[in-house]
């Protein structure tokens, strides 16, 4: 008998624990559907390397996650997503470059957008590309922000150290008039509080966990992607590549309030 697809869990991967930002939208947003995590906790971080290895990562993740039959991945790391159109995958894969650009260049009204990100996303020009692609008129606005994926993981997302960083990473946008910010890395939703507080009110941000949400409807909607209608609660599993108990406490912090956080290795 033919597999129900509908049945099958959405995959979403990370580089780390950042991605479940993007998971914890998702499951609000589809709380029928199953999902399983992958975090790549023991190669984190991706946005420091170069794109030959992040392809390479890319490729063995989705396998591991396709073993398990799942019926697309969302790959919610921006450092991997620019990686993305490189690899083959069996079912639908989600980048979060194309719903992020496609939000900020329909969110500005005086066409000039910032970017934060890691140094492999700003490198890989992508999001600059995709704009451009939407609306050329669009300036874009990158800084890379390497120092603030560790105050992330450190716990320090309301810190005074944190908010100094932060001040110094997007004082250069601000100069340069943005009116919106695309969020683009995982950790950086986490910061929204720290980012608020420097961008003022007139600064839009995009988060890239509601830009590949919207996609995602669309296609549930359009039948591209088969919706789970079986009426039950979704579930969730995490998987990550090494376990530890700070990867725990950061997984609760994330998820909380759901206290679900238990990781289990994958061997990859
Ligand atoms: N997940 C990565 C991203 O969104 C950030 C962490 C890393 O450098 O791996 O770009």
């Amino acid at each position: 008998m033919a597999q129900d697809k509908s049945l099958l869990p959405i995959g979403v991967f990370d580089s780390g624990l950042g991605g479940l930002t993007v998971l914890r939208h998702l499951r609000e947003r589809f709380s029928h559907e199953d999902f399983v995590y992958l975090g790549d906790t023991a190669r984190i971080p991706y946005g420091s390397k170069s794109p030959r290895t992040i392809q390479r990562y890319l490729a063995q993740n989705l396998a591991f996650l396709n073993h398990l039959s799942v019926k697309a991945v969302v790959v919610a790391c921006n450092s991997a997503s620019t990686q993305a159109r490189f690899v083959e995958s069996p079912v639908p894969l989600y980048e979060v470059i194309g719903p992020g650009a496609l939000r900020a260049s329909i969110t500005t009204q005086n066409s000039r957008v910032g970017v934060v990100a890691t140094r492999a996303t700003v490198m890989s020009e992508c999001y600059p590309k995709e704009i451009e692609k939407l609306k050329p008129s669009i300036e874009v606005f990158q800084q890379a922000c390497p120092l603030l994926v560790p105050l992330v993981e450190e716990g320090w997302d309301d810190d005074p150290i944190t908010n100094l960083v932060v001040y110094r990473y997007l004082s250069p946008l601000l100069a340069a008039g943005i009116d919106t910010l695309i969020l683009g890395c995982t950790h950086y939703p986490i910061l929204k509080k720290a980012f608020a507080k420097v961008l003022g009110g007139h600064v839009q941000m995009v988060d890239s966990a509601e830009a590949i949400g919207d996609q995602i409807e669309r296609d549930f909607q359009l039948h591209k992607l088969p919706a789970k209608h079986d009426g039950r609660t979704g579930t969730f599993h995490l998987y990550t590549t090494d376990v530890s108990d700070t990867f725990e406490a950061l997984a609760r912090r994330i998820l909380a309030p759901n206290p679900s956080a238990k990781l289990e290795l994958a061997e990859i």
